[in-house]
């Protein structure tokens, strides 16, 4: 097995210290890289600063043609790419896919919106002392990035942070997950097939002692970061000149109305529910972990929820047929594990699963969790639903709101009076109806509230987080 390298300024290169990174499904070897020197690290911030101008003033048709050769040899080599992600990171082959279907209209969108790209015309003769006046107020890149992006989508989610960086003209110097580097090194090599000009664009696994030093460099003026609530919030505490975006967690909730009470609405939400809270094992900023159901609906639901949980194929992530793998790691499925046992000795009554097997744990339902158990309060990020019944709508809104995340909510409802009262009390970013919270297209802004974030993702909505307004003002202007 060759060693994948990695990228400094749009150039392969090597460190010393080889990185083997291995399936949680089984150990095996998905590939080797190694970790980024010193010296490469100082390149890349080096060159990124070095080209920041040059890349700003690159015409739009260079950068977009970049960005839809990205997307278009991820469509060509889409099983491939598929089948890197699930050997690194355990995710089953069917989400994979699904995956790398995003990542090539994320660079797709990414493409569209470099050639969009304008700015407006204000006009500025609205006062005696301005005629003549008018301004040109376009958005500048802030300056090079550090894109920082998680295990659970090790394409689409550092897709999410090359293709805007790209699409503006702001460099970037991305880190990958180090339980993932490969899908990002991989897509460092579809980079280097373009005419990005040199520097524009690092990929670099370093260890995360490293990074919080790239964290701190005034030469990377905008922290774009999805990952844990604590590295998150702490990293913008330790740059707070910077502009810092942050993607991080939430417990996201699917609120179930009274007027669900019907074979087909009852089936689908039981299915949308099964199958959301468990995909990717839960490795989901917005998997479903709370289901708030009206009392009216609440017990016919949870039935075919767990048996449409019953129904997921767990097991071996590169069987095309599997629905549910293996978390990231053992301690991730021990974590969990733990999680539910305290909360089913507190209290609450386990409907299936709760069984772990190394880092596989069995897609899980329970109700009556007590308010105070992590499994209600904290993000789970793993295959765990819990199930509440609910005597009114306010209370389900009030209970779906009770938790120190909003990133999305889903709703299932007919009405469209409550999906609109939906959307303006739930303090979330995002308000999905008729659907679980679990919905995400790629160009629509994607982010949250309270813990689970500041700024947004989206590629047009990251467009506009990494840049400022630059107004340009003309006299003399016959208007
Ligand atoms: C996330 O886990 O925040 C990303 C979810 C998605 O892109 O579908």
């Amino acid at each position: 097995m060759t060693t994948t390298p990695h990228w400094i300024a749009g150039r392969p290169g090597h460190g010393s210290e080889v990185l083997e990174v291995r399936s949680p499904h089984d150990g095996s070897l998905a590939g080797r890289t190694t970790t980024a020197t010193a010296d490469d690290v100082e390149a890349a911030v080096d060159a990124a600063a070095r080209v920041r101008r040059e890349f700003a003033a690159t015409p739009a048709h260079v950068r977009a043609a970049a960005l839809d050769s990205v997307s278009r040899r991820l469509a060509e080599r889409s099983e491939e790419v598929a089948a890197l992600i699930t050997a690194e990171s355990g995710k089953p082959l069917k989400w994979a896919r699904l995956e790398v279907a995003r990542a090539v209209s994320t660079f797709r969108w990414g493409a569209e919106e470099a050639r969009r790209w304008s700015g407006t015309l204000q006009r500025l003769d609205t006062d005696p002392a301005a005629t003549g006046r008018m301004a040109l107020v376009r958005r500048v890149p802030r300056g090079p990035v550090l894109g920082i992006a998680p295990f659970n989508f090790p394409l689409n989610l550092v897709a999410h942070k090359v293709a805007p960086a790209i699409a503006v003209g702001a460099p970037i110097v991305l880190k990958p997950a180090p339980a993932t580097p490969l899908t990002a090194l991989l897509l460092g090599e579809l980079l280097a097939e373009t005419d990005l000009p040199a520097g524009s664009w690092s990929v670099l696994p370093v260890p995360n002692e490293v990074a919080a030093g790239l964290v701190r460099d005034p030469r990377l003026p905008v922290v774009s970061f999805t990952g844990s609530v604590p590295v998150g919030w702490s990293i913008r505490e330790s740059a707070p000149r910077k502009h810092v975006t942050l993607e991080l967690g939430g417990n996201a909730a699917a609120v179930v109305g009274p007027d669900q009470d019907d074979e087909t609405s009852l089936s689908w939400a039981a299915s949308r529910i099964a199958t959301f809270a468990m995909y990717q094992a839960g490795q989901s900023c917005i998997s479903v972990q709370r289901v708030f159901a009206h009392r009216a609906v609440a017990e016919a639901l949870t039935g075919r929820v767990v048996e449409a949980v019953q129904k997921l194929a767990t097991g071996d992530p590169t069987d095309p047929a599997t629905d549910v793998g293996p978390l990231i790691d053992e301690a991730a499925a021990r974590r969990v594990e733990t999680w539910v046992d305290e909360a089913v000795a507190a209290g609450a009554r386990l409907l299936t699963g709760g069984v772990r097997e190394g880092a596989t744990y069995t897609p899980t339902v329970l109700t009556g969790v007590p308010a105070t158990e992590k499994l209600a309060c904290e993000e789970v990020f793993g295959p765990v639903v819990v199930i509440d019944a609910v005597d009114s709508l306010d209370e389900a809104f009030d209970r779906v709101n009770d938790s120190r995340f909003g990133l999305q909510a889903g709703v299932f409802t007919r009405d469209l009076q409550v999906a609109f009262r939906a959307a303006q009390v739930l303090d979330v970013g995002g308000v999905v109806v008729g659907d679980v919270p679990s919905f995400r297209a790629d160009q629509m802004p994607y982010g949250g509230v309270k813990d689970s974030g500041t700024g947004r993702e989206g590629v047009h909505a990251a467009m506009e987080d990494l840049t400022e307004e630059r107004v340009l003002v003309l006299t003399g202007i016959d208007l």
